[in-house]
């Protein structure tokens, strides 16, 4: 029986190498941070991905890894595995209240707006952004983007599960959704003003005036140059009065990378543009 490669041995050594040359080769091409590398579910992931390429390729997992440049399939399939897609509807209801109570009392009312969740997932953000503007009886667009084409296929179908009833407020539910055949189905009135796009924002951003971004739980999934540089070219993406918003734990990295803070109300902070 094939025993395991003994942990601090020659065999662990070329797969631990292996996984760091994949990594690197993440973070050039798709600007993956390297913090993603720390938990180890993510090195087990990489190794799994690289066994198997490997073993398709009929060569060891270093040696897989050394190709990856020229890999085009497996650096995806290795992507892919380490997408984190977590998100919800109407998360962090204190950004939300403070858009209602303070952030569209201030938008001229006869503008439309436009509205961009950078990093959408499967879709929930960009809708609760479109159940509360509807719901203020804005004219109003919203386009969400993101770099996986199964989460972006996802939020287009517009169907979840029934639990997620439970994160939005009942008035919400009654208005934008229909509970039918056990799932939550996103009503059409609203899927016609929202629509979703594969963008990998490392390479290129929407463009577009926006009035309100979300770029929330992606940062930290970013290269700390490739993460700074989206997050600006985000933010000159804002029309006047726009405002980005992330989550908390992500301010810091976002005065860092020069964006100027705009406290929105006691709890909550937005961004503008460097120096505006
Ligand atoms: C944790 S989810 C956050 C979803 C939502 N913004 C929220 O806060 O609930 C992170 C999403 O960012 C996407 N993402 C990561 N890097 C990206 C990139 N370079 N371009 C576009 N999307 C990216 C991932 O595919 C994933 O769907």
């Amino acid at each position: 029986m094939a025993r395991p490669p003994r942990s601090g041995g020659p065999a662990a050594r070329s797969e631990s190498r292996a996984v760091d040359l994949a990594l690197a080769e993440l973070e050039r091409r798709y600007g993956l941070g390297r913090s993603l590398a720390a938990p180890g579910w993510v090195r087990e992931r990489v190794l799994a991905i690289l066994t198997g390429v490997a073993a398709r390729l009929g060569v060891s997992p270093l040696a897989a890894a050394e190709q990856l440049p020229e890999d085009k399939r497996a650096l995806e399939e290795i992507v892919g595995a380490l997408r984190v897609g977590e998100t919800r509807f109407y998360r962090d209801p204190i950004i939300w209240e403070a858009i209602i109570s303070t952030v569209l009392p201030k938008l001229p009312p006869d503008l439309p707006i436009a509205g961009l969740s950078a990093g959408c997932s499967t879709g929930e953000e960009a809708y609760t952004l479109g159940m509360i503007l509807a719901s203020a009886g804005r004219r109003f667009s919203v386009l969400g983007v993101d770099r996986s084409t199964a989460a972006v296929e996802a939020a287009r179908e517009a169907v979840y599960s029934a639990e997620a009833a439970e994160q939005l407020p009942p008035a919400l539910v009654q208005r934008y959704c229909e509970l039918k055949g056990g799932a939550l189905h996103v009503c059409q009135k609203l899927r016609d003003v929202v629509s979703f796009e594969v963008c990998d924002l490392v390479h290129a951003v929407p463009s577009g005036g926006f009035q309100i971004i979300f770029f929330k739980n992606v940062l930290l999934y970013l290269a700390e140059s490739a993460g700074d540089a989206v997050a600006r070219r985000l933010a000159a993406e804002l029309g006047p009065g726009g405002l980005l918003f992330s989550a908390a734990s992500e301010a810091p990295r976002l005065c860092g990378a020069g964006l100027t803070p705009v406290r929105v109300n006691a709890q909550v902070t937005a961004f503008r543009a460097p120096g505006t």
